[in-house]
C-alpha cells in the first residue's frame, strides 16, 4: 500500500497493529469496522455513514488481500487510491483509517492455517474462484482481531460473502455484530463495485444486463411467478440488455442463506464476465402465492 501524500486533518491514519491498539486506547464507547480493499466509492461512502451513524468510532480498514486473489485474477492492477479513499473516510465521520502492508497482516508469509468456508464457500463465486472465501475469511477473521470492534459493516453487494462471515461469526461465537448494508446504484441500476472502473463505455452499457435481469426477475416473483418463471424472465431480459456480449457465469435464485428457495424471501443471485471483467450482484425478491415452488 503506497502511503498518501498526506493524512486529511481530523483523521487518524495508521499502519501497524501497535498504532491502531494505541488509537483505540484512546477512545471510549462502541467501535464499528468497516473492511475495505481502497479504492472507495459511493457504496464504501454508504457503509462507512451506516457504521458512523451506529457507533462512537469507526475505523477503516484498507488492504488489497493477497490471499483472495486466484493466479490469473487482478490482484496487480487492482485500483489503488489512497489519497482519495483517505478523503472519502474524513467525509463520512470516520476516526482511524488502518492501512497496514502485507508483511504486517501476514508476518510469516502465507499463513499455514487458512479458515474453512465449508459447502457455502464451494458454491457460486466459490466455485469460480477457488480458494477465494478461504482468503477472504481468513482476513476477515484477522482484521475483527486486530480491530476488536463491537460491530462489522459489509455490503449486500457481496451477498454470499455476508453470508459466510455471518456463518463464520455465529458458528465460531466471536463477539462482534455484523451489519449489512444495502448495494448501492447508478442511476441506470449499475451496481457501484471497485471493479467498474475497468469498463469501456460499450462494456458498461452490457454490464447493464445484470442488474436488468435481477430486476425482471424479482418483478416476476412478486407478481407470483414460480421459481422457473423468475428464473425465465430474469434470463431473458439478460439477453436482451447484454446482446450476447457478456458471458453469463450463473443466475440462480437461493433463500436468504443461499439454501434452495421456498415460498417468501430469496435472493436472486447473478455473476458475468464483461471483457475481462467478472461482475457480480443480487436482489431480494419476494416469491409470492402458491405458484412459487422450488425445483
Ligand atoms: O469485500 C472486500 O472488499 C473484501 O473481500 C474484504 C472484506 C475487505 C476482505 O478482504
Amino acid at each position: 500500500m503506497s502511503r498518501p501524500v498526506a493524512a486529511p486533518p481530523g483523521l487518524q491514519v495508521v499502519w501497524t497493529r501497535a498504532e491502531l491498539a494505541a488509537v483505540r486506547a484512546g477512545w471510549s464507547g462502541s467501535v464499528a469496522v468497516v473492511m475495505t480493499m481502497g479504492a472507495l466509492h459511493d457504496g464504501h461512502a454508504a457503509l462507512l455513514r451506516a457504521a458512523a451513524h451506529r457507533a462512537d468510532h469507526v475505523i477503516v480498514t484498507v488492504f488489497v488481500n493477497p490471499l483472495q486473489f486466484g493466479p490469473t485474477e487482478d490482484f496487480d492492477r487492482y485500483p489503488r487510491t489512497i489519497d482519495d479513499d483517505l478523503e472519502i473516510c474524513r467525509q463520512a465521520g470516520v476516526g482511524a483509517v488502518f492501512a497496514p502492508s502485507r508483511a504486517e497482516i501476514y508476518p510469516d508469509g502465507e499463513p499455514m492455517v487458512r479458515l474453512d468456508p465449508g459447502p457455502l464457500g464451494g458454491i457460486l463465486e466459490g466455485a469460480s474462484r477457488p480458494g477465494f472465501f478461504h482468503g477472504v475469511l481468513t482476513v476477515v477473521l484477522k482484521l475483527l482481531q486486530i480491530t476488536r470492534p463491537d460491530l462489522a459493516f459489509f455490503g449486500e453487494k457481496d451477498y454470499q460473502q455476508l453470508t459466510l462471515v455471518r456463518r463464520m461469526v455465529r458458528d465460531l461465537d466471536l463477539p462482534v455484530e455484523i451489519v449489512g448494508v444495502p448495494t448501492v446504484r447508478e442511476p441506470d441500476g449499475l451496481a457501484r463495485s471497485s471493479r467498474n472502473r475497468y469498463l469501456s463505455a460499450p462494456q458498461r452499457q452490457v454490464a447493464l444486463g445484470l442488474s436488468a435481469a435481477l430486476r425482471a426477475g424479482a418483478a416476476h416473483a412478486s407478481g407470483g411467478g414460480a421459481f422457473d418463471e423468475v428464473l425465465s424472465a430474469a434470463r431473458l431480459a439478460f439477453d436482451r440488455a447484454a446482446g450476447g456480449d457478456a458471458e453469463l457465469d450463473y443466475l440462480v435464485l437461493t433463500d436468504p442463506q443461499l439454501g434452495p428457495p421456498v415460498a417468501g424471501a430469496g435472493r436472486l443471485l447473478i455473476a458475468a464476465r464483461v471483457g475481462g471483467t467478472r461482475l457480480i450482484d443480487n436482489m431480494p425478491v419476494e416469491l409470492t402465492g402458491s405458484r412459487a415452488e422450488g425445483p
